[in-house]
């Protein structure tokens, strides 16, 4: 039983009464959850700091988490953001719209508690068609994180958002699942050195073709011991399943060999143990009472990006205890599989 409304909508065409209607949820100051191209947000009107206040406690998200502002054109960037450098505009004239999100000095039409009062403000301008239409209905930047339960895996489908959040916001615009499946690139514009916070959408490697000093934030990239990394007290949880995650990365073969060991041992303890893998692996499964999901081809990372929030929370809806999954080589969208997994992981990592 919903008791938040669900709109349907067909992302080629959205429908303008209904986006019209969304619109002024959001003027209204109430909450609405949208598809983007990475990921459903939950939104409320940015400059509204009591609308700002409500998706907090919605999501039971922590004051000190800063929440993204989704604009629909260069005139809502002048409003939301100040003092631009240079190198700033060349990525939004490069990268806007689309899954990257800057963070930039903060203008003074923002309210403080978006950015859990920092002088910055993180901003994205979303492609994604219906998204794009709510912009452009409601006249306002728009708040919004992940429409997920904090700490949750993000939301991909209007069904994820549901299953967190239903009666807790004003309108669920439903357009399928999401295209890119993980959240946006997040990059600081506003240091000496431009800096990526969080691998997304968009790929390193685009960003270091225009951006030869690109640094990538160190807690996303000490990792190549052979021991496993343990270092949990520098990630909040997030991105988790209930079932407790066993993350496996390293040359293929041994990989896979050390995951069945995994799976094999967690089994003998009398655990309900799923698997997530690429299929290639799953030959490597047979014969072990595990239930099995697929992120797709290990050489189509797009299609894993896509699964992966749904594959845990399907793992998850089976009532596994522990999920074991290999992280792809961090090259591309593998970046930000991996970097989720991680997180899902708690930071424990067993290099292979
Ligand atoms: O793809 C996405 O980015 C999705 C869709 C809905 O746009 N949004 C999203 O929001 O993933 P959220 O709140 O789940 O993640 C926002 C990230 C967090 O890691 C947060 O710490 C960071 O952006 N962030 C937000 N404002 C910031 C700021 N002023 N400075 C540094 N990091 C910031
Ligand atoms: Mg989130």
């Amino acid at each position: 039983m919903s008791s938040t409304p669900v709109y349907k909508l067909d992302p080629a065409a959205p429908d303008p009464a209904l986006i019209e209607q969304a619109a002024a949820v959001i003027r209204g100051g109430g909450l609405v959850a949208f598809p983007t191209e990475t990921v459903y947000g939950l939104g409320a009107n940015a400059l509204d700091a009591q609308a700002v206040e409500r998706i907090f406690a919605a999501k039971q998200r922590p004051a000190n988490d800063p929440i993204i502002v989704h604009i629909h054109d260069d005139r809502q960037l002048r409003l939301v953001a100040r003092d631009m450098t240079a190198a700033a505009w060349r990525m939004v004239e490069a990268f806007f719209p689309g899954a990257l999100t800057l963070v930039l000095h903060r203008g003074d039409a923002v309210p403080p508690s978006v950015s859990s009062g920092l002088p910055t403000v993180a901003v994205r301008m979303p492609s994604g068609t219906i998204a794009r239409a709510l912009l452009a209905a409601a006249e306002v930047p728009i708040a919004a994180p992940s429409a997920n339960t904090f700490s949750r895996p993000s939301a991909t489908t209007a069904q994820h958002v549901v299953q967190d959040l239903d009666g807790r916001i004003d309108l669920i615009l439903d357009g399928g699942a999401t295209a890119i499946g993980v959240e946006s690139t997040v990059l600081d514009m506003t240091g000496d050195t431009p800096t990526v916070l969080r691998p997304g959408g968009v790929t390193l490697e685009s960003l270091r073709a225009l951006l030869p000093n690109l640094r990538v934030r160190e807690k996303y990239t000490a990792m190549d011991s052979k021991t496993a990394d343990v270092s949990p007290g520098m990630l909040i949880k997030h991105y988790a399943p209930r079932a407790t995650v066993h993350v496996f990365a390293g040359d293929d073969a041994e990989a896979i060999a050390a995951m069945r060991q995994r799976a094999a041992s967690l089994l003998s303890e009398g655990k309900r143990v799923g698997v997530l893998l690429f299929d290639e692996e799953r030959p490597q499964f047979d014969g072990l009472r595990v239930d099995i999901d697929s992120l797709g081809s290990i050489d189509t990372l797009e299609t894993a990006a896509a699964r992966l929030f749904a594959a845990l929370r399907d793992l998850d809806a089976h009532g596994v205890d522990a999920i074991v999954v290999r992280a792809p080589k961090r090259k591309g969208l593998g970046a930000a599989i991996y970097d989720r997994l991680r997180r899902a992981a708690q930071g424990i990592i067993t290099n292979v």
